[in-house]
This record gives structure tokens, sequence and C-alpha cells, in this order.
């Protein structure tokens, strides 16, 4: 059902595939009128851009052990894959970068089945940080709460200069 998602949908290098499945699944089971569903999907894309993969959670059982870790940055495939592939000095196709991916992929569902087990007993808190300090200016004039004239909460200074500086 996934398949496609891999190389972040069909090697386009967008949102990475771990995130688009394990949304899928948080959909399943937690969908509900008061959008519970998007708050649980939007802490996962949040606590993803803020990690550094891979863990070494899954070591014991992975080729490649204590790899190289790189911040994600952001929930796109293309800036988590492409920052740790040049930090590793590994490609796309190398074994390597499938053995992190993998790992990326584990340690995503691992946080979503944590979510969604305290979401099961009534206990869920966001577990992500809030937005930075720069992205949270940056929203003052272009967010819901002014102009509304961008969409998202992805880190802005990632792709763009801060044009009131
Ligand atoms: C004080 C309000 C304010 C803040 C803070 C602000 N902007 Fe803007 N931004 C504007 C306005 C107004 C325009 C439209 C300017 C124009 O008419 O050309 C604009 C235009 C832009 C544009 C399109 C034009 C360009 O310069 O490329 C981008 C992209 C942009 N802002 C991104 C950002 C980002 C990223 C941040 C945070 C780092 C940010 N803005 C912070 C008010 C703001
Ligand atoms: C992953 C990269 C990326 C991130 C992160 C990002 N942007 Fe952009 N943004 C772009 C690209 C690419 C464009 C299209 C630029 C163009 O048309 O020249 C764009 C367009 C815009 C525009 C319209 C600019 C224009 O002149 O048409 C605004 C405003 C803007 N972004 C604000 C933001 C804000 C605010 C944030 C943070 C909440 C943000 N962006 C996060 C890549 C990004």
């Amino acid at each position: 059902m996934f398949h496609h998602a891999a190389g972040g949908y069909a090697q386009q290098g967008t949102l990475c595939g771990s995130i688009g499945s394990c949304a899928a699944i948080i959909n399943l089971v937690a969908m509900d009128k008061d959008n519970t569903h998007m708050k649980l999907v939007g802490d996962l894309i949040s606590w993803y851009s803020q990690c550094s993969f891979p863990s070494q959670r899954f070591d014991s059982i992975a080729t490649y052990k204590k790899q190289i870790q790189t911040a994600a940055v952001s929930p796109l495939c293309h800036t988590s894959v492409s920052g740790w592939m040049m930090a590793a000095k590994s490609s796309y196709s190398a074994k390597d970068r499938k053995d992190r991916c993998a790992k990326v992929a584990a340690d995503t569902v691992y946080q979503t089945v944590v979510m969604l087990n305290e979401y099961t007993e009534g206990k869920y808190k966001p577990l992500a940080a809030k937005l930075s300090k720069e992205t949270e200016n940056c929203l003052s004039c272009h967010g819901t709460k002014a102009a509304d004239n961008q969409k998202g909460q992805m880190n802005c200074v990632s792709c763009h200069d801060d044009h009131t500086k």
C-alpha cells in the first residue's frame, strides 16, 4: 500500500515516505471531530523535522551500526536524506544509505506507536518542541493571524533569507 512512498513519493524527494505512511495509520486510529488525528500528525511531522537521524535503536539488527546522525531540518525526504548523504560521504544507491533510511522509517514508526499508545490511554501530549523564534517571527506577518499568505510550519529560514534583517 505504501510502496510508492519510497524516496519521498515516487523518488520525487517530497514528504518523507515514513511520515506519510505513519500519518495514514494515525488517521485510521485517531480520527475524530476534534481533529485529534491532525494534532497527532502535526506533532509527528514537527518531531521528525527536529530529529537527528538515524538513532541507534535498531543497530542490533542493522548492517551499518553507529551511523553518523544529521538533523532532518524539514519533513522533506530531500533535506533529510541529502544532508545525511553529504555528511556520511554516501550516495542514494549505496547500501549504507538504504540502512539509514530503513532506520529512519523504524524510528518514525516507533514514535508513532509511542504517540498512539499515549493517545489510547488518554495521556497524549505533544512531544515536539514549539516552532523556533525565527519561524514564529515570519508567521507573525505571514501566518493565519496576519496576512495569511503562506502555508505551512516548516523552518522558513532553511529555505528563505530573512528579509526583515
Ligand atoms: C514585519 C512583517 C514581516 C515579517 C516578520 C516577515 N515578512 Fe516576509 N514579507 C512581508 C511583507 C509585507 C512582504 C511583501 C513585500 C512586498 O510587497 O514585496 C513580504 C514578502 C516575503 C516574501 C516574498 C518576497 C521576497 O522577499 O522574496 C517572502 C519569501 C517572505 N516574505 C518570507 C519571509 C520569511 C521567511 C520571514 C521570516 C524569516 C518573513 N518573511 C518575515 C512581511 C514580513
Ligand atoms: C523547503 C523550502 C521552503 C520552506 C521551508 C519554506 N519555503 Fe516559502 N517558498 C519556497 C519556495 C521554493 C517558494 C517559491 C519561490 C518562488 O516562487 O520564487 C516559496 C514561496 C514563498 C512565498 C511566496 C513568495 C513569492 O514571491 O511568491 C512566501 C511568502 C513564503 N514562501 C514564505 C515562507 C514562510 C513564512 C515559511 C516558513 C513558515 C516558508 N516560506 C518556508 C520554499 C520554502
